[in-house]
């Protein structure tokens, strides 16, 4: 079987119900259920006993080696984070504690399992870190896509948390021999995405008649992936991948953020036309920018496709389309998810630019 981490959240998610459909290998899943993790998102595996939940924190070492040693996972993907920059931003903690401490921790108790296996598993396991590219930080329109061998750059408590982890992570393979993958991955959306982060809170506030609060010029360049790509990618370098190395992993879909809502607004206005007439584009706002905002992230996922025949399935006019009409299908999961501690975060970073965002 494989440990996930972080298997409760949005990509997480996508991971585990992909993974099952797609063969019968069971997953532990260890998540903190922090305010990101929804079992919700694995509602369809609820009596499936191919799926063992555990509530619980990568940084609890003792609780990962006891999982380790009872389940004796051949691989363990680790996708527990803090991951939203914003939050970040107002909050650096919970970011060093979960992406630098937390890998440290799991790192710590998957070297202990790793060294005390027989020489064929031992062989055989892979530890495989899910990784971003905002660590090599922020991109001029003329510069080249990021490649794997990019200088590490973050300029955000996020990145740069997510930069130490994944430091560590290489530092755990080349000083102890642990056999690790490492993935840095461009943005995702799809089915399961917290309404916190862009693509989301524009089809959610859309919907329900209120602002779309765009930062700054909205001509920051985001590099966006179907998160379903993304969870293959990852499967792919699980099988393929050498210890050691490092995956970048992209969409080939670079879009500035306006052009990004434009489309949002456009596939509303067709598939839930406004009940009061006229375009959902009349409800974006320009707000305060987000304070050191990487102005584009573009990924090379040359190697990918080179050593390991990795593609996306989806263009980026596939994918939005299917998450527009995945959060139209699904409003009972919206209405809880903007329920309780979602709201209070929602008032603390757009209380003062924007009213009433969600
Ligand atoms: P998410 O915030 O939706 O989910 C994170 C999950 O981790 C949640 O279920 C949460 O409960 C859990 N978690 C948090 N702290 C934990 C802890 N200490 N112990 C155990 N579980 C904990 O995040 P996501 O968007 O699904 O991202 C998953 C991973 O992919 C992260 O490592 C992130 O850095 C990386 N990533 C995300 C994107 C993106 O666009 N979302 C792109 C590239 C890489
Ligand atoms: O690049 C990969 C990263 O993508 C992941 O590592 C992060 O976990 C993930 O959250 C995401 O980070 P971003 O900061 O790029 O995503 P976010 O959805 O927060 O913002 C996307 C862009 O949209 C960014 O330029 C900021 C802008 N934005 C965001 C929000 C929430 C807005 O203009 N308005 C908003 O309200």
């Amino acid at each position: 079987m494989i440990l996930v981490t972080g298997g409760a959240g949005f990509i997480g998610a996508n991971f585990v119900l992909d993974w099952l459909a797609g063969q019968d290998e069971p997953v532990v899943n260890l998540d903190k259920l922090t305010y990101a993790g929804n079992m919700e998102n694995l509602a369809a595996l609820k009596t499936d006993s191919r799926h063992v939940f555990v509530q619980g924190d990568i940084a609890d070492g003792g609780l990962v080696a006891e999982l380790l040693a009872r389940y004796q996972p051949r691989a363990v993907i680790n996708f527990a984070a803090e991951s939203h920059v914003d939050r970040s931003i107002l909050g650096p903690e919970a970011f060093i504690q979960t992406n630098i401490v937390g890998t440290f921790r799991l790192l710590e108790a998957v070297r202990a399992y790793w060294n005390g296996l027989a020489s064929g598993p031992k062989q055989g396991f892979r530890f495989l870190h899910v990784s971003t590219d905002e660590v090599y930080g922020s991109l001029s329109r003329e510069t080249p896509a990021f490649t794997e061998s990019n200088a590490y750059e973050p300029n955000s408590p996020y990145s740069a948390s997510k930069a130490a982890s994944d430091h560590l992570v290489r530092a755990y393979h080349h000083t102890y021999g642990v056999p690790v993958l490492t993935t840095n991955c461009s943005n995702n959306y799809g089915p399961y995405h917290f309404p916190e982060k862009l693509i989301p809170l524009m089809i959610v506030n859309a919907l329900a008649g209120k602002a779309l609060p765009v930062y700054g010029d909205g001509q920051q360049i985001r590099d966006w992936l179907y998160v379903k790509d993304h969870c293959s990618a990852i499967r792919r370098v699980l099988e393929g991948g050498g210890p050691g190395e490092v995956y970048n992993v992209g969409g080939w879909n670079e879009k500035p953020n306006i052009e990004i809502v434009q489309t949002i607004c456009a596939l509303l206005d067709e598939l839930r036309p406004r009940q009061a007439g006229g375009s959902y584009t009349s409800q974006i706002t320009f707000v305060k920018d987000r304070p050191g905002h990487d102005r584009r992230y573009a990924i090379d996922a040359h190697k990918l496709e080179r050593e390991l025949g990795w593609k996306p399935a989806e263009t980026f006019e596939t994918g939005i389309r299917k998450t527009v009409q995945w959060y139209l299908d699904n409003p009972d999961w919206v209405s809880r998810v903007q329920s309780g501690a979602y709201r209070e975060w929602t008032d603390r970073q757009y209380g003062q630019t924007a009213e009433s965002v969600v």
